[in-house]
């Protein structure tokens, strides 16, 4: 935690720190406790019963079953598996897949690739709030259509999207349902059975476990053709030696995020609402995304008149996005805020906040402090 101190870190849906206990319990298991848990012999069997105790625990945190759950080495990996298995699977049936246009890039590229190879994908525009038009998705889906893939909460944005009524619509129609739920495990209660998900997908790294870790639940009875051979683990749907000291470590941040889900709610919307008062107190500042369908610890906000690649670089010791993706050493506008209708110069414009439960009030003032100074329209750089 001793880095954390020394910045202010608001970008919490980038990647989040370690919790000083997820690592104390995932540290014997780096050490001491190495054994393979495929291992038959007595060393090897012990590793495999925690294992199985922490898959319980994570398949229950989302109320799924144990065997419903498929460890991955992140998000990006399990919507691979789901998206191209299901493809596979259920080619039969048809090879029309849905999908929205802010999805993030491991779901549109997979999409892309799959287009590639014969599919159709209809990539869904959303509203200038950045939520799902569900008469449009009603329009859309189709008989030939085998699954709808929809983020749960947009990582630029926070939007939250209505989960159930996608799912059921989807049903209502014979397709699958995923979501991307890369930003919601950990910050909200999620019941897969409840809201009617057929696949689901996380990451530790973006609920305080460390990087390489994640996992993908696959409703019982769902179909899905492995796109990795080997040794045959996760039921066949993901060979490869199975990461330990990452799964006692995701298990571990279920446990904690379930005990201090409620407080972290309440402490971190309140440094959020503060920081985002005050920075559209100021003028030629809006809000991007919705008020209503949002996640507590995250903002967006465009600096209209701003360059936010400038801003982040004049920003020492402090940690901001500015939502773009910078691939190829080419800088472009986020496909997200332009899919919401901004335009480059406004998407460009635009920092988005993500905080977490290290986060004080000391940080939210020292980013207000910082950004009003580089912002006012006298202010000369040196
Ligand atoms: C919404 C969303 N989906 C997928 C990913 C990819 O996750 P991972 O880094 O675990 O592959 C991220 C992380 O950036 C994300 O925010």
């Amino acid at each position: 935690m001793e880095e954390l101190n020394k910045i202010s870190y608001l970008d919490y849906n980038a990647t989040t720190p370690i919790d000083p206990r997820v690592f104390k319990a995932m540290l014997p298991f780096l050490k001491d406790n190495f054994a393979n848990p495929s291992s038959t012999h007595h060393f090897g069997q012990s590793i495999n019963g925690k294992v199985k105790q922490a898959r319980e625990q994570i398949a229950d945190f989302i109320n799924a079953e144990s065997n419903e759950l498929i460890f991955t080495s992140g998000a990006t990996e399990a919507i691979n598996i789901a998206i191209k298995g299901i493809a596979e699977s259920y080619s039969n049936k048809g090879k029309h897949i849905i999908t929205l246009s802010t999805e993030h890039k491991a779901v549109l590229d997979t999409c892309k690739d799959l287009e590639r190879k014969g599919f159709e994908v209809t990539y869904l525009p959303v509203q200038p709030n950045g939520l799902i038009d569900l008469v449009e998705l009603k329009q859309v889906i189709r008989p030939d259509t085998i699954l709808v893939s929809v983020m749960y909460i947009n990582n630029e944005t926070g939007v939250i999207q209505p989960i159930k009524e996608i799912a059921t619509l989807t049903h209502q129609n014979g397709a699958l349902f995923i979501t991307d739920a890369t930003q919601a495990v950990g910050k909200i209660e999620i019941d897969v059975d409840a809201l009617g998900i057929d696949l689901l997908c996380f990451s530790g790294h973006k609920m305080y476990a460390p990087k390489g870790i994640g996992a993908l639940y696959v409703r019982n009875k769902t179909k899905l053709t492995p796109q990795t051979h080997g040794g045959g683990h996760e039921q066949g749907l993901r060979s490869g030696t199975l990461n330990v000291p990452g799964i006692i470590a995701l298990a571990k941040a279920c446990e904690i995020a379930s005990e201090e889900m409620a407080l972290n709610q309440r402490k971190i919307s309140a440094l959020r609402d503060k920081l985002e008062t005050e920075f559209l107190e100021l003028p030629n500042t809006s809000l991007i995304g919705d008020l209503e369908n949002r996640i507590f610890n995250t903002t967006n906000i465009c600096f209209k008149g701003q360059d936010a690649n400038v801003l982040i670089g004049r920003m020492k010791n402090i940690a901001v996005s500015n939502g773009s993706a910078c691939s190829s050493a080419v800088i472009e506008p986020s496909h997200v805020l332009k899919a919401m209708g901004l335009n480059d110069d406004d998407a460009f414009a635009s920092l988005r906040f993500s905080l977490g439960k290290y986060n004080t009030i000391e940080d939210i003032e020292t980013v207000v402090n910082k950004i009003k100074e580089l912002t006012q329209p006298n202010f000369k750089y040196a």
